[in-house]
């Protein structure tokens, strides 16, 4: 199956429809399309997937509530999401809802595949609930046996009919999958999930009777297929498994399951023990980034904090927000969103380093040869020094997002900008101007384009804006990541754009 596989498949998890999207789903869409888009000037095939979750005890009651159908309450509130991920440039290729048809009726197929195979029986279930998170869990597991950890609100002890999946029964096979290779990542989720397996599994339960808002039972229509179990697979279903084989064949396994480090669990146990079963290929990479807080605390609409990624990016502007989320926090790590800190780093490094950068190039391109990118002849040792570390901290950059260090990426790439703003310093061309040293002045500036070349396509999955407009001014117009790895791209006499500035400082 794995030889017909011609694409790169990067999913985010499914949002869960209550709210509007915040600073946190935000993170995991931007993080996602980064890879998306980097994948794509690599010239490869990209599916980019994401979507809502919208089955579920919550969801039902939200919508009666409200006094509406659930399904008329959820269709009024995509928009809300749709609409966030456009404005912040999130190149999904597809979204899915898990109340699409196809979703339901490729769930009821697997549903049944593993039936077939002998995983799925019934029995009965009892546990404390958690209605806000749609999860049982053990008293261990709770805050004074009773409260859970994730949201604080007070379980409820249930008592359902209820079938069963044999999770069990893949314990080893898991452990060997998660052994093997860096899949579950960082290291300190890895270990997690390990700990986690090894205290040995037991079956879980994936269908409730108590819940009316889902999919039901192909063999049993009073129970309806457990939340997390229809979520789950939409990273097949929305490829096509049960619809498109052929399609689906070509983008399975995924290359990166993206999501928050509460709910790797799910995606590094229950997840590749359904694709076991049902005997198929399991994901290659499942990645758990950290938690925003703001300003130090944990978000919460009762505290009145909840940051609105629109409203930002409506301030700010997207790349800002997209900059600042990705070079701020260590990506795998939690982190702490401020406005304070954004705007500080829009000052230092987008306006002033990057911004400026730009900008005194393309203005002394103008004035000095009249908007023509000039010939290099000659280049000196501070040139070559220049186009040494562009070249190779583009190489490492590359490999730095392959392996999701994307706060690295950007460091590497603010280093090429950094010793750029240096290089003009030192070699001082306004000087070499008055001297009328056209030679020399003329390899500044092309290496100083160039410079800004790389950088621009380096900077194009997290800027997608910023990098277009860097190009625009250059007079270019190619965003391929192996032409990072090249230098003398630029065609002398190319003719520069208008100067303009690309991040207002704010007072
Ligand atoms: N519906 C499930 C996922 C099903 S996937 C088959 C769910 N939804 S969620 O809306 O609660 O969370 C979606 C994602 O948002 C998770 O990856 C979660 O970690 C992320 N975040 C929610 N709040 C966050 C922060 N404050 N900071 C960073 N990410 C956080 O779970």
């Amino acid at each position: 199956m794995n030889k017909i596989k011609n694409t790169f498949y990067v999913t985010t998890p499914l949002y869960y429809v209550n709210d509007k999207p915040h600073i946190g789903s935000a993170y995991t869409n931007i993080s996602a399309d980064i890879l998306a888009r980097f994948h794509r000037i690599k010239g490869e095939k990209v599916f980019f997937l994401t979507g809502t979750d919208e089955h579920g005890e919550k969801i039902f009651k939200a919508a009666e509530e409200k006094g509406k159908n659930p399904k008329e309450f959820l269709d009024e509130l995509i928009p809300f999401f749709t609409e966030a991920w456009k404005k912040l440039n999130i190149s999904y290729d597809y979204f899915i809802r898990t109340t699409d048809l196809m979703h339901e009726k490729a769930v009821i197929k697997f549903f049944k595949k593993i039936y077939e195979n002998g995983d799925i029986y019934l029995g009965e279930y009892e546990g404390h609930y958690c209605v806000p998170c749609e999860t049982y869990y053990t008293k261990a597991q709770l805050k004074e046996e009773k409260f859970c950890f994730e949201c604080g609100k007070e379980t409820q002890i249930m008592r359902e009919e209820s079938y069963f999946f044999k999770l069990s029964k893949y314990e080893q096979a898991l452990i060997g999958y998660i052994e093997s290779a860096d899949v579950v990542m960082p290291e300190t989720r890895k270990n997690e999930i390990l700990n986690f397996i090894k205290q040995g599994l037991t079956d879980l339960s994936i269908s409730r009777t108590s819940i009316k808002w889902g999919i039901p039972v192909p063999l049993n229509k009073n129970h309806v297929i457990y939340v997390w179990f229809d979520a789950l697979l939409n990273y097949i279903t929305a490829i096509g498994y049960g619809s498109n084989s052929k399609q689906f064949k070509s983008i399975w396994p995924a290359d990166v399951h993206l999501m928050g480090k509460e709910i790797v669990r799910f995606h590094a146990v229950i997840w590749p023990a359904m694709l076991l079963s049902a005997g198929m290929p399991l994901p290659k990479k499942v990645f758990g980034h950290g938690w925003l807080t703001v300003e130090g605390q944990k978000m919460s609409k009762s505290k009145g904090n909840v940051i609105d990624p629109v409203e930002v990016s409506e301030k700010y502007s997207v790349d800002a927000l997209r900059y600042f989320l990705m070079r701020e926090i260590p990506f795998g790590s939690d982190g702490d969103y401020s406005e304070k800190a954004l705007v500080q780093r829009i000052n230092s490094e987008l306006a002033d380093s990057l911004g400026n950068l730009l900008n005194r190039s393309i203005v002394m391109i103008e004035k000095y040869f009249d908007g023509k990118i000039p010939k290099a002849v000659n280049i000196s040792k501070q040139d070559k020094e220049l186009r040494d570390l562009t070249l190779k901290n583009a190489e490492e950059t590359g490999k730095l997002i392959d392996e999701l260090q994307l706060n690295k990426a950007l460091a590497l790439i603010w280093e090429i900008i950094n010793a750029s703003n240096k290089y003009i310093n030192d070699s001082k061309p306004w000087e070499l101007a008055k001297k009328e040293e056209k030679e020399k002045l003329a390899n500044v500036l092309y290496t100083l384009s160039e410079s800004l070349r790389v950088s621009s396509i380096l900077l194009y999955p997290f800027m997608p804006e910023t990098a277009i407009k860097i190009q625009k001014q250059l007079g270019i117009n190619s965003m391929k990541f192996e032409e990072t790895l090249k230098w003398n791209q630029i065609k002398e006499g190319t003719k520069t754009g208008q100067p303009e500035i690309l991040f207002k400082k704010i007072e």
